[in-house]
């Protein structure tokens, strides 16, 4: 079947709910009821066409219920999927994410089938930034490493001494800082997570001007409308603007949101982040009441299941990085991954 060619939507079936009963009640108050009945069967033909294929599903924390509890065999934040890809044994690895995560994984599994189910979905921090750029922010500050938050093309990695996510980017920049015996760093391209790597580290930031679409649009006022009015406690990532980081009781990745959540186990919390992770996160803490704001993501969101049913029959749109930008886009990823996880409160 030619990549482009809308696979049939499989029939739903009485047997499917009896066999699927554990994960609808487990998605029972995340979907609207009406949603299940059409899930179901993408949902039964992916996992089977999954095995047939000897694929494994990773799906990142943004990604929508269905997908995420349904048909995802590893699920987690940026850094989870990367180190994921690279300890993968599958042949065939279909990422539930941005394109950015896609080509990541390519680049740490080089000889495995990477495939994404849009290969439209993107970021706009990704987006906000060329490998240009990154060499003229060398020549305007000589001696300055250059720390790239992961949510960048390959291009841009591979102009990098070191790629982070969120979940280590302090520790990045200050490993990075010390390494170069440089007294600033260049850090690039989220200002708004810049901002909190200054906060918490105290070395200077050269920063970029790059925004995440869907962070960005979250106030300080939302934030204190839903400590106030609902009493909740407040959660942000730190890709959201300055003023909701300072409102906020604690800024984190997307994995230390659910260890804040686990430690601190609040009566009503609202996570300042992408809609589907605090769907996500609700069936781990079924006693915490989740209130919004929360964003969605339209890039996250392209990926549905009868995309992911689709590439997956048809093997179609495989990410491929050129492989002289992989080996050195590589090498900024192995220095992120040998710091791994380093999460601060
Ligand atoms: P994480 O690194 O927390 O997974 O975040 C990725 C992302 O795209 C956040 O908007
Ligand atoms: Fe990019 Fe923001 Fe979407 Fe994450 S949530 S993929 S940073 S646009």
């Amino acid at each position: 079947m030619p990549a482009t060619q809308a696979p049939a939507a499989p029939r739903w079936r009485p047997e499917l709910e009896a066999q699927y009963a554990e994960l609808g009640a487990r998605l029972e108050p995340l979907l609207p009821c009406l949603e299940w009945p059409l899930h179901l069967p993408w949902i039964d033909a992916i996992n089977r066409l999954k095995r047939e294929r000897g694929a494994v599903i990773m799906a990142h924390s943004y990604q929508s219920p269905e997908i995420f509890h349904g048909v995802a065999d590893i699920t987690g934040d940026s850094l989870a999927l990367a180190q994921a890809a690279g300890d993968c044994e599958a042949e065939v690895i279909v990422l539930c994410g941005v394109h950015f995560m896609a080509e990541t994984a390519k680049i740490l599994a080089p000889h495995k089938t990477v495939l994404i189910p849009d290969p439209e979905a993107g970021c706009s921090l990704a987006s906000s930034i060329t490998a240009e750029d990154v060499r003229q922010l060398r020549r305007q500050h000589p001696g300055a490493p250059v720390v790239s938050y992961v949510n960048t093309s390959a291009a841009v990695k591979a102009e990098s001494d070191a790629c982070c996510t969120s979940a280590n980017a302090a520790r990045m920049v200050e490993a990075m800082a010390a390494e170069h015996g440089a007294d600033k760093v260049i850090f690039l391209p989220d200002a708004f997570l810049g901002y909190h790597v200054a906060q918490q580290t105290g070395i200077e930031l050269v920063l970029w001007h790059g925004r995440c679409e869907v962070h960005e649009q979250f106030t300080a006022q939302q934030a204190r409308h839903a400590r106030e009015r609902f009493n909740a406690r407040l959660v942000a990532h730190p890709e959201c603007p300055p003023e909701v980081q300072e409102e906020a009781d604690f800024v984190g990745s997307t994995t230390a949101m659910g260890a804040w959540l686990e430690k601190e186990k609040p009566e009503r919390v609202a996570l300042i982040t992408e809609c589907s992770m605090a769907d996500n996160l609700r069936t781990r803490f079924p006693q915490v009441e989740f209130i919004k704001p929360c964003n969605l993501c339209p890039h996250m969101k392209r990926i549905t299941l009868p995309a992911i049913h689709d590439c997956l029959s048809t093997l179609g749109h495989e990410v491929q990085v050129p492989a002289q930008m992989a080996v050195r886009a590589r090498a900024a990823l192995e220095r992120m991954l040998a710091v791994g996880r380093h999460d601060r409160a």
